[in-house]
């Protein structure tokens, strides 16, 4: 049973005001609202349980220490990956594709190739430019058409026995494209020995993920974007490709043996975990997943595209609205513009005096913005506890807005 009043209920925030007014947040891809039962996790930690993990004898650090090992083999089942040890606490996606990348430093030389698509948030740019910078190696970039659809047919070109890394996302954040990924990896699989990078920020919180099935080495994603706190986020690699690649930060617990003469490393996933990690945080994240296992994955999944469909039927009625990415397939994502009518921030500080949030701007993807030749979007982004009725306030909203700046 989806019952939406009884999702809501579970989110304190979405009772208050912003100027005013009822809030209606559609700001969900930058981050979810985090409902009541990770939010008492998170007290429960810290007021029962606070201690360092993987460090004590004493009974609070075991206790906690419990806890976060329960929580990644939450996240284990989660993504389905084999292993619990694959699963690597880090503080986000952008710190999990950094990692990667850098990791991945000795195997690649002078032009060697990293493919990338056009529909990348910066985070899947910055880290293999710097990548390209330390080994000399050169960046692909799959183009996108008019509907912000990946050509493919590049991707066919591109692949050689010097293509070191594909790295996409599955969903984009911007324009909420979902990439042919299986068709990514199948192709990547066939025509080189590339690593394969997914970067799930936007996926995730809205998709089942079944690493094995998908057969990537690497899937990144971000825990504020589903439902858990800030400064969590998950990177799982294969088992014989983690082991087999440096460690990224030097430091306590990512230790076997440490002298002066040399240091011996920990086996997975400490070998990835140096440092005090987010232990209230990473417990919380397991709490994330229980609540959207209790929802129901499919159930999220058929809401957040009925959302979708409705917001973008109505918001097309708009005279002069353009959504970008219109005809591709979608998910939980739509970004559009008032043509000729003001900039996508106007709109978004009329809609903002409604009450209403949503993002405006490049949305960290200046090479999609520079694509269309804009230099931003309106973007409402959807979650669970969103209503149909919110939408009617958007679609109110933005007609306001036209009104306004026309
Ligand atoms: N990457 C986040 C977004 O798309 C912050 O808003």
């Amino acid at each position: 049973m989806f019952d939406i009043q009884e999702i809501r209920s579970q989110f304190s925030i979405l009772d208050r005001e912003v100027n005013g007014k009822p809030l209606v947040y559609l700001d969900n891809a930058a981050t979810s609202q985090k409902p009541n039962s990770v939010l008492e996790v998170c007290h429960t930690y810290y007021t029962e349980l606070n201690a360092n993990v993987h460090r004590g004898i004493h009974t609070l650090s075991q206790l906690a220490t419990e806890e976060m090992e329960l929580s990644r083999r939450k996240i284990q089942k989660f993504i389905n990956a084999e292993h619990d040890f694959e699963v690597i606490f880090t503080k986000g996606t952008t710190e999990g594709l950094n990692l990667i990348a850098y990791i991945l430093t000795q195997k690649l030389q002078k032009d060697d190739e990293i493919i990338i698509s056009y529909l990348e948030h910066h985070s899947n740019i910055v880290p293999w430019q710097m990548l390209c910078e330390r080994t000399g190696a050169r960046l692909r970039v799959i183009p996108i058409d008019e509907n912000g659809v990946l050509q493919l047919d590049y991707l066919d070109q591109y692949l050689s026995e010097k293509t070191k890394v594909v790295s996409v996302n599955q969903v984009s954040n911007a324009l909420g494209i979902v990439n042919p990924i299986e068709e990514i990896i199948a192709k990547t699989r066939k025509n080189s020995d590339a690593y394969i990078v997914i970067d799930g920020a936007q996926s995730a919180p809205h998709f089942d993920i079944d690493v094995q099935k998908m057969d990537c080495d690497f899937f990144v994603f971000s825990g504020h974007k589903m439902y858990a706190p800030m400064g969590t986020g998950i990177l799982y690699g294969k088992r014989e490709i983690l082991e087999a690649l440096p460690p990224f930060h030097g430091g306590g617990e990512m230790i076997a043996t440490c002298s002066f003469e040399g240091t011996t490393y920990a086996g997975l996933p400490f070998k990835y975990e140096a440092g005090t990690p987010n232990v209230g945080g990473n417990i919380a994240l397991g709490a994330a997943v229980d609540f959207m296992n209790r929802v129901g994955r499919e159930n999220i999944q058929n809401h957040e595209n009925a959302l979708l469909e409705y917001a973008q039927r109505q918001l097309l009625e708009i005279e002069g609205l353009k959504v970008y990415g219109e005809k591709a397939k979608r998910t939980g994502v739509v970004s559009f513009n008032l043509e000729g009518v003001g900039i996508a921030s106007d709109v978004g500080m009329i809609l903002d005096k409604m009450g209403i949030a949503v993002r405006t701007g490049h949305h960290c993807t200046q090479p999609i913005m520079s694509f269309f030749n804009i230099a931003g979007t309106v973007r409402a982004s959807f979650a669970v506890y969103n209503t149909f009725e919110e939408i009617d306030r958007l679609v109110e909203g933005v007609k306001k807005a036209q009104r306004m700046l026309g």
